[in-house]
């Protein structure tokens, strides 16, 4: 017999008992049945049975590292949260970064918005920065989220990505149209993770203890610099190496070369939104940086790998609700919803106790009014009362720093949509401008819309071309043209190898 050594691990079984041959079934003789007393291949089998959780119902492919966040700036005159005050405070965080509407194994270099999530452990509780790579949205009712997405992922009957669910709700919703110019220009399909920007989109508030606030929104510019594929790499990186921003993360961290964003504020005060053209309210609008400029606070670098995807990566669970003192909620109805969703979301693919999980767990938590539950892994606050207890429980509250009165809302419950308008093809047609400005972009996007929209039956890619035109009429007639172009080539010769 080898001698043991005392610094390698004995395998046992998940109850610790030591297995002397791990790969082997019990059974009767040389070939015959096995055994029900087999505790070692019954729980590996069960145990296996189970591996799979829940995917993530949106941006379910992603990869994600640690880092810090360091504040260069003082920004006292405008935020009292704990983490963004004292140049040089730093704080630990785990990021991810995602694709949106891909399953778990699809192309990292989809044409897609991508997440970018942080979760911040700071000295008063987690704060999240649940964000993507765009400043704006698709939409501005939340009740349109669940269906927007619908025509984004599979048919219900052919199971296949349908181009003409993807484009007749995009061009009956045209509030779409800002986030839809995103997403079919180059920047649809960034080079890497790390050579994207990230934004929070929404309005925040960032709150004072003598009761001011300010309206804020939160930028994170890349600084390796903005890089993107054409639609012609994405497409050929996709089939060659559908894990190329995965990869991409963790070999440059693993290398040393670790990614770094400067993050920004843009800031109003509650006076200048009630002047401000853009309701601030209204996630398909950017406040141009002319008008608001941007204001430095820190850097966010990235620094470490997981040791280990699923426990550390997978079971993350962002929220826009997992909020700080001196951060609070704008009344934008999109992010509203988002506070109740991700919690709810996360229950049901982790469990009512994620918040315990290593990776999702505060710094400190204390709050032994919320008690038992499935996978209750913190010692559930031992003895301690599960009530207000004037006898036993000795703890205090913290007083909140700032007023509760920021905002007063006053009125009668209505279903009020803000209808389409031209404003909305406002900020649309300046980003057309914009891309007018590097030579190939213009034309890169009616390319990528009409290889997208050809898939589409006519009576849609009609309705698709009045939208583009309501941007740019040039736009719009570039877009038929070329579309119906590709519509032709496709009638004239079979779509699918003969098999
Ligand atoms: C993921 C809901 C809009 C950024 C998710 C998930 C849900 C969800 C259910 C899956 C979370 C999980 O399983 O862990 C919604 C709803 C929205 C909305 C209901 C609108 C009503 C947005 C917007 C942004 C955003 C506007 C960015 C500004 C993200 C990110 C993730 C995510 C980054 C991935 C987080 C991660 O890496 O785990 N969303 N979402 N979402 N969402 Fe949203």
């Amino acid at each position: 017999m080898a001698p043991q050594d005392n610094k390698k691990p004995f395998y046992t079984t998940s109850n610790g008992c030591p297995v002397f041959d791990p790969e082997a079934a019990q059974r009767i003789g040389h070939n015959g049945p096995l055994l029900l007393q087999d505790f070692n291949l019954i729980d590996l089998l069960a145990h296996f049975d189970r591996e799979r959780i829940p995917e993530r119902v949106v941006h379910a492919k992603g990869a994600g590292a640690y880092g810090e966040f360091e504040v260069t700036d003082d920004i006292s005159d405008i935020c009292s949260i704990d983490m963004l005050n004292g140049i040089g405070k730093k704080t630990q965080c785990i990021a991810r970064f995602s694709t949106v509407g891909g399953e778990k194994g699809s192309a990292d270099s989809a044409r897609d918005p991508r997440g970018f999530a942080i979760k911040f452990k700071s000295e008063e509780g987690n704060w999240d920065w649940v964000f993507n790579n765009t400043p704006i949205f698709f939409l501005r009712d939340p009740t349109k989220f669940p269906i927007f997405i619908h025509t984004q992922k599979r048919n219900p009957q052919t199971n296949l990505k349908d181009a003409t669910m993807f484009w007749d709700y995009l061009s009956t919703h045209q509030e779409s149209a800002h986030q839809v110019m995103h997403l079919f220009s180059d920047r649809g399909t960034p080079y890497s993770y790390r050579h994207m920007n990230g934004y929070s989109g929404h309005t925040y508030k960032f709150t004072k203890p003598d009761g001011t606030f300010n309206y804020v929104q939160i930028h994170c510019k890349t600084d390796q610099g903005n890089k993107t594929f054409n639609n012609e790499e994405a497409t050929k990186i996709a089939s060659e190496n559908p894990d190329w921003h995965t990869q991409d993360l963790f070999e440059a961290i693993e290398k040393g070369r670790h990614p770094s964003w400067t993050v920004y504020v843009q800031v109003l005060s509650p006076e200048q939104a009630e002047k401000f053209r853009w309701n601030v309210f209204d996630l398909t609008k950017v406040w141009p940086q002319k008008e608001v400029p941007l204001r430095r606070i820190g850097k966010l670098t990235l620094n470490k790998n997981p040791e280990n995807y699923f426990a550390e990566i997978e079971q993350a669970a962002f929220s826009p609700s997992h909020l700080v003192p001196g951060v609070e909620p704008s009344a934008d109805p999109v992010l509203q919803s988002r506070l109740f969703s991700y919690p709810d979301t996360h229950r049901h693919r982790l469990g009512v106790n994620y918040q315990q999980i290593p990776v999702n767990c505060p710094l400190r938590a204390f709050n032994p009014y919320q008690r038992d539950g499935f996978m209750t892994i913190n010692g559930n606050h031992g003895a301690l009362p599960n009530y207000p207890s004037t006898v036993s429980l000795n703890m205090q509250y913290k007083p909140v720093k700032a007023s509760q009165q920021h905002e007063k809302w006053v009125g009668a419950v209505t279903c009020e949509q803000l209808p389409v308008s031209d404003e909305d093809f406002v900020q649309p047609a300046a980003l057309w401008e914009v891309l007018g400005r590097t030579p190939g972009q213009q034309e890169n996007l009616v390319s990528n819309v009409a290889g997208h929209l050809s898939g589409a039956i006519q009576q849609v890619r009609q309705q698709t071309y009045g939208m583009f035109r309501r941007i740019n009429n040039d736009l719009g007639a570039r877009i038929e043209k070329l579309t119906e172009e590709k519509v032709a080539q496709a009638h004239a010769k079979p779509a699918q190898p003969k098999l």
